[in-house]
């Protein structure tokens, strides 16, 4: 399996990408927001206890998240490996996705991080709620995200960053020149497995 975690902050563009790279690298996209969204939807008792949270920009537990992520791994064995969106967000969801891989003998090989300036993240957000209207993408909802983000979701990029699995790219620009860097940066960490 080749799994890869795409990492940054709201509106960074992790689900834009993930769409790309699952056609360019034939991944199986794995977004923990998109779950989420889809049990919200459905109003099951996990998706009315996370649409609180969601709804203030706060996270969802660690335990909930990863016992989420454990059942849709266990579900795709059978594909030749993951991207990882939205996921993980937190120290403990890092080290708890590095020992369930183990335990499935395979492992993450990079973390794409993109990299996009502030007012243009709640920019993109603002623009997507006129045209989607995604209950999360209000001003003071879009502002708590990021303040998450700053404040507890970028510490994992030092998780990654350890063992030298982190890998920046600039998010700014056109979506396919940002693909490209993208394909760049995972080229090169296939090409040194
Ligand atoms: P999640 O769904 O993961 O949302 P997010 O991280 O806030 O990120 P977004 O999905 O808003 O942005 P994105 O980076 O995917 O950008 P996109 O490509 O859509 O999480 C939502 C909530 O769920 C969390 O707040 C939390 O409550 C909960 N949750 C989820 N995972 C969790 C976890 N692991 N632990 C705990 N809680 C969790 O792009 C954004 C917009 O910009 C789009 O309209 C797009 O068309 C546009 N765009 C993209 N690229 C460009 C570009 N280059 N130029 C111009 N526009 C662009
Ligand atoms: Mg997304």
């Amino acid at each position: 399996m080749f799994n890869i975690v795409i990492f940054g902050p709201p509106g960074s563009g992790k689900g834009t990408q993930s769409k790309l790279i699952i056609e360019e690298y034939d991944l199986m996209h794995l977004s923990t927001g998109d779950i989420l969204r889809g049990e919200m939807a459905r109003k099951t008792p996990l998706g009315l206890e996370a649409k609180k949270l969601i709804e203030k920009g706060e996270l969802v537990p660690d335990d909930i998240v990863i016992e989420m992520v454990k059942n849709k791994i266990d579900e795709n064995l059978d594909q030749k490996g993951f991207i990882f969106d939205g996921f993980p967000r937190t120290c403990e969801q890092a080290e708890a996705l590095d020992r369930l891989l183990e335990e499935r003998n395979t492992t993450i090989s990079v973390m794409i991080s993109l990299e996009v300036e502030e007012d243009e993240l709640v920019k993109r957000l603002l623009k997507r709620a006129e045209e989607e209207g995604r209950q999360d993408d209000n001003l003071d909802v879009i502002k708590n995200r990021i303040k998450v983000y700053n404040d507890v979701t970028c510490k994992v990029a030092d998780y990654y960053g350890k063992t030298g699995r982190h890998r920046p790219v600039d998010g700014s620009g056109d979506i396919e020149k940002i693909f490209d860097r993208i394909c760049g940066a995972i080229n090169q960490e296939k090409a040194s497995a």
